[in-house]
């Protein structure tokens, strides 16, 4: 379980949060930002259209990590392991989620945005959490300070995180990777601007590497 976490949020600093409005846009989509240089894609399950976006990118990209987002429910992780996805992302924590992540093939990074409830999935096992609302919930100072207690505990921050910004979550020794929507804005997406995506993408790894 950790294993697999830990070689999915490794092989890229950058995990986009994608949603899913049109079916024909999803392919397009995701080739564009793997050419940029992602590895990581996060389908959140946001609209009808989030379980086929998986299955069809697991089919047309298997080289890079395709996982499920905004996964709420026990009987939506079942989907989407169903579908396909490699790795499940959840908001926030429920005990009924935790408990059927830590023994599931398909691994969860369980969302925290407290201490607290990093705590509960500490109890059972994990090591790697989302941390939710990122930029609310205390942004990097915040990460800085649960590196004391609990140093062997990784984080991929969303939230709020912008091009910007990404660096500086990146540059804290408890953070995997970080995540965002900022990858896939509307405008672009809407007009089908690929070569747009693609050069975001590419920008922002650069921007989070040099
Ligand atoms: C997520 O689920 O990780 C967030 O929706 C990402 O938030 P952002 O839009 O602030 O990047």
């Amino acid at each position: 379980h950790r294993a697999q976490i830990q070689a999915v949020l490794s092989s890229c600093p950058l995990v986009p949060v994608i949603t899913i409005d049109d079916l024909d846009h999803a392919l397009a989509l995701c080739r564009a930002l793997v050419a940029g240089g992602i590895k990581i894609l996060e389908i959140t399950l946001r609209t009808e259209h989030g379980l086929a976006a998986i299955r069809q990118l697991r089919n047309a990209l298997p080289d890079v990590w395709v996982g499920a987002g905004t996964v709420t429910t026990v009987e939506s992780y079942r989907e989407a392991e169903a579908a396909g996805a490699q790795f499940i992302i959840t908001p926030g924590s429920t005990p009924a989620l935790l408990e059927h992540g830590i023994n599931a093939t398909v691994p969860m990074l369980p969302g925290v945005s407290t201490l607290s409830e990093m705590m509960v999935g500490y109890g059972l096992g994990y090591r790697e959490f989302k941390f939710f609302p990122a930029e609310v919930a205390g942004g990097v100072r915040a990460l800085q300070a649960f590196a004391g207690p609990f140093d062997d505990v990784s984080f991929c921050p969303t939230g709020g995180i912008r091009q910007e910004t990404a660096r500086d979550y990146l540059g804290l020794d408890n953070v995997a990777a970080v995540g965002g929507t900022w990858l896939t804005p509307k405008k672009l997406v809407d007009a089908s601007d690929w070569d747009g995506i693609t050069r975001l993408a590419a920008e922002s790894l650069q921007r989070c590497r040099g």
